[in-house]
């Protein structure tokens, strides 16, 4: 049964049974708790918290997966994947126990002729959380298996969180026996409560059904949590391994080799000449490229683009351990043009947007290998370097801190440290470098936690939330409105009263303001009572319905209860709708202009400026970004209309409007924004302009790269945008009455000064070099004799870098060759003295030393020298002590 047919089953086993089919969300959720999203219940995780009420009491999903705690044991076991499909049911406060356990049996034992897995009762074994005598009753009820063949488990195996604060209930999962061929048989009663590893394999956990019942405040390992109380309901939520069932039901060992990852094997035995199932190495690397070539295309897909940190690191590891793996397998050409499609064509199937996106998609994964290429080849030679000096210093081994710093800063595999080590018959300090790693997934962890703590805070919003409902909010009709103050907040917890100059929090029963979100700043505004004010610093929803005001008393003191006009300031918001509108507009001209796979994948603005990111792996060149600024302006010039209006999000991607990467939408009535009908159609819950005209004007400031993969543009509209050319004209006018030309003349009079001056400085170069050398002569015949040696000491002043040596050599050349000499020459450059001696033959046959001179002069100088018999030069910090030095040299000369 292919996967396909699976995932259709499933759907349809759940809506005949009154669920409401819920397409995949996004992996990327805004969820600060989560990196993707890693299970099928994710994005319904504000219904079971009872922070959301749920349209429907029963849904169904196959939701697209990614989980990569363990990215390095990939390939190895033959049932983990970084991206994977989870089948879930769920139920908001419907059925419990008995519902879930009747519907999954039905559908996994039900034969295949009736639209079931038909997979054999006398090889599923049932587990349950040991203790959740209700559930074990229920399996023995619903089955009627004998209570021996149900398992019971701990909490490690049998208790579901999320691995942090939020939702989690005891669980059951199905167990399905593969057969004696894939481990010893188990005795359940003998086992205890903690899963046999021995067994794993063979008694594949294929289904896990949670009983999700509580609220955890604190998550510490699998069995270490603490629950702070119950949900307000009792709620269903299952996840079945759509993989594991495919490979079973296919036949197959193991989830790589199913019918959608295959391929990809395939594609990798025809490149490589290696066959899968010769060698266990070879076979480990062959999966890791199945499975990171799809899991890092489905994050592509999703608008990750590869980066150093968070998300944008994983997919960077995931794409370079394919390239990696494919290089091991003997492959050394570009890799991913070659694998990714045989993917795309499978995984395209159901999730269509990897084939309308492709070409963005294919962008930022090849231009990562051909980074990751280069980085190789760089690494490279860092890594001859470190091996040499290994060499040079008699050791044979590489240290931790030089395997670390090839792997954090070189983006160099472990792996491949050791292997190029052993080539060159050197060892690494391993247990070095993973305790450098280590360190650093400390330093991960903590920023982790620090991030969780967020999600606590928002406890007492929710509170509120629940006290006194939604905030009625009438931003998109209003900028003032008389409303009441239902809450005080200060540093997090609520309060009678705001005293004069105090800074905290308020929420309204209404409010005009608009709060930050989208990439909109929030507005700016006062309020004002019988008796005092306050300025408004910040607006934000830090949950769904609620909106919160970070105020400023200016005057009086404000208590709950006061009824008051809030007051948004007109400019502001005026200015925040152009500059809104103005990123639609920019957004649409860079995709006229670039092609429609140059999507936004992130934006901010306020009044007066924008910025926009997008993904595209190359800069814009000055002929690209006039016509992104000329298509803006025209927009503006054709006064296109701007109208907003509600549909559900089906009606939205028909209609061709853009959704945002990792924005979460509620699928029944979202906003598109349109600014001149299908010219720009975005799904935007932003304030804007009712005709692009008012927009004003819109003036690109800058291009840069923001990471690899993703490109930003800034502009300035309105006013600002009318100001900053106003300046640049300015300057124009000061440089042409400066230069006494036209403006159009200003670049040619410029190039012209420009090279004036470089013809000038280096004449004077020359006439410098001439001066100094042509002191040589005076200099000689001013020589001293210091103990038998003609002696030449001088301060230079002026003379720099090369000048020093060349006067040295020069004088030196000039002396008597019939008896000893020396020249000894101070320069200065940027404040430090350089000292530069010049020994004769005779000089040296009678046994004098410039590099003993040296020595002797740069110590008066503050610093050190070096060098041969011949000649040597030194310097130091105190160009004052140039005479010092001199003498020094004589001294030392003397008592030789
Ligand atoms: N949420 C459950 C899991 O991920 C079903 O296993």
């Amino acid at each position: 049964m292919d996967t396909a047919e699976i995932r259709r089953r499933f759907v349809a086993h759940f809506e005949a049974a009154g669920h409401t089919a819920v397409p995949s969300a996004s992996l990327l959720v805004p969820d600060p708790t989560l990196l993707f999203v890693n299970a099928g219940m994710v994005p319904f995780k504000p219904y079971f918290l009872g922070q959301e009420t749920p349209p429907y009491p029963r849904a169904t999903s196959v939701q697209k997966c990614i989980r990569t705690p363990d990215i390095e044991d990939v390939g190895k076991t033959t049932r983990h994947g970084t991206f994977f499909e989870m089948c879930g049911n769920f139920s908001f406060g419907d059925y419990f126990k008995q519902g879930a356990i009747e519907l999954a049996w039905e559908l996994v034992t039900k034969p295949v002729a009736d639209g079931g897995f038909g997979l054999e009762e006398s090889r599923l074994h049932p587990s349950v959380l040991a203790g959740d005598d209700e559930a074990l009753a229920l399996w023995c009820k619903v089955t009627g298996l004998p209570e021996s063949r149900i398992v019971k488990l701990g909490p490690k195996e049998n208790y579901w969180s999320m691995g942090v604060p939020g939702p989690g209930g005891p669980c059951s999962e199905i167990l399905y026996d593969r057969g004696p061929a894939y481990g010893p048989d188990a005795d359940w009663a003998a086992m205890g409560t903690d899963m046999d590893p021995a067994l794993e394999d063979r008694y594949l956990e294929i289904w896990n059904l949670v009983f999700m019942q509580d609220e955890l405040s604190e998550v510490r390992s699998k069995s270490d949590f603490d629950i702070s109380g119950s949900l307000p309901k009792k709620n269903i939520d299952t996840g079945m391994g759509l993989e594991r069932v495919a490979f079973l039901l296919q036949g197959r060992e193991n989830m790589y080799e199913i019918d959608v990852m295959f391929p990809v094997i395939q594609r990798a035995e025809e490149l490589t000449g290696k066959r899968y199932g010769a060698d266990a190495g070879d076979d480990v690397r062959m999966r890791v490229v199945a499975d990171h070539v799809r899991s890092s295309m489905m994050l592509i897909g999703d608008g990750v683009t590869p980066g150093n940190e968070g998300r944008g690191y994983v997919l960077r590891r995931l794409l370079r351990r394919a390239v990696r793996s494919m290089r091991l397998l003997g492959y050394a050409d570009p890799a991913l043009p070659e694998l990714m499609p045989v993917s795309r064509d499978r995984m395209g199937e159901t999730y269509t947007d990897l084939v309308t996106d492709w070409e963005r998609i294919a962008r930022v994964a090849y231009n990562e290998e051909q980074v990751f290429r280069q980085t190789l080849a760089t690494g490279t030679t860092i890594f001859d370097t470190a091996a040499a000096q290994v060499r040079d210093s008699g050791g044979s081994s590489l240290s931790g801190s030089q395997a670390f710093t090839l792997h954090d800063t070189y983006g160099f595999p472990i792996d491949l440290t050791l292997e190029m080590a052993s080539e060159k018959g050197l060892e690494v300090d391993e247990a070095g470098f993973r305790g450098l790693m280590a360190e650093q997934r400390e330093r991960a962890k903590a920023d982790a936690r620090a991030k969780r703590g967020k999600h606590a805070d928002t406890g007492v919003y929710r509170g509120l939330l629940d006290a006194s409902g939604p905030t009625e909010w009438l931003a998109y009709d209003t900028l003032r409105t008389e409303s009441t103050v239902l809450a005080v907040l200060r540093e997090g917890a609520a309060v009678d009263a705001l005293g004069a100059g105090e800074v905290g929090e308020l929420v309204l029963d209404r409010t005009p303001f608009y709060a930050e979100s989208g990439g909109q700043a929030a507005d700016a505004g006062t309020m004002a009572w019988d008796g005092g004010a306050v300025e408004v610093l910040d607006v934000q929803r830090p949950v769904r319905g609620l909106v919160v005001h970070q105020v400023r008393v200016t005057d009086g003191e404000l208590r709950a209860g006061t009824p008051l006009v809030a007051q948004v300031d007109p400019q502001w918001r005026l200015g925040a709708r152009q500059a809104h509108s103005g990123t639609h507009v920019v957004h649409a001209a860079l995709r006229e202009v670039l092609g429609p796979s140059a999507l936004q994948s992130g934006s901010y603005n306020r009044p007066g400026y924008l910025r926009l990111d997008y993904g595209w792996t190359t800069a814009l060149s000055p002929e690209q970004l006039h016509a992104v600024e000329e298509v803006s302006n025209a927009a503006l010039r054709e006064d296109l209309p701007v109208s907003s209006q509600y549909m559900t999000l089906e009606e939205a991607k028909e209609w061709g409007a853009i959704a945002l990467f990792g924005e979460t939408y509620d699928n029944s009535a979202v906003r598109v924004v349109e600014i001149g009908g299908p010219w720009s159609r975005e799904l935007c819950g932003g304030t804007h302009v009712d005709h692009a005209s008012q927009v004003g004007t819109v003036v690109l400031t800058s291009e840069s790269s923001v990471g690899s993969g993703s490109r930003r543009v800034e502009a300035l509209v309105g006013l600002e945008g009318y100001a900053y050319l106003a300046k640049e004209r300015d300057l124009v006018g000061q440089l042409t009455s400066m230069l006494k030309v036209q403006p159009d003349q200003l670049p040619t009079r410029v190039a012209d000064v420009v090279e004036r001056l470089r013809t000038t400085e280096k004449e004077l170069e020359r006439l410098r070099l001439q001066q100094l050398l042509g002191s040589a002569a005076d200099l000689v015949a001013g020589a001293e004799d210091v103990a038998g040696v003609s002696f030449v000491g001088t301060v230079a002043s002026g003379a720099a870098g090369n000048d020093v040596r060349t006067l040295a050599l020069d004088v030196r050349g000039r002396l008597p060759g019939d008896r000893p000499g020396v020249a000894a020459v101070i320069g200065e450059a940027k404040g430090r003295p350089s000292l530069v001696v010049a020994v004769n033959e005779a000089g040296q046959a009678a046994g004098v030393s410039a590099s003993d001179l040296v020595r002797a002069g740069s110590e008066q100088l503050g610093g050190k020298g070096g060098g041969k018999a011949d000649v040597a030069q030194g310097g130091g910090t105190d160009p004052t002590k140039a005479d010092d030095a001199i003498a020094a040299i004589r001294r030392a000369l003397a008592q030789r």
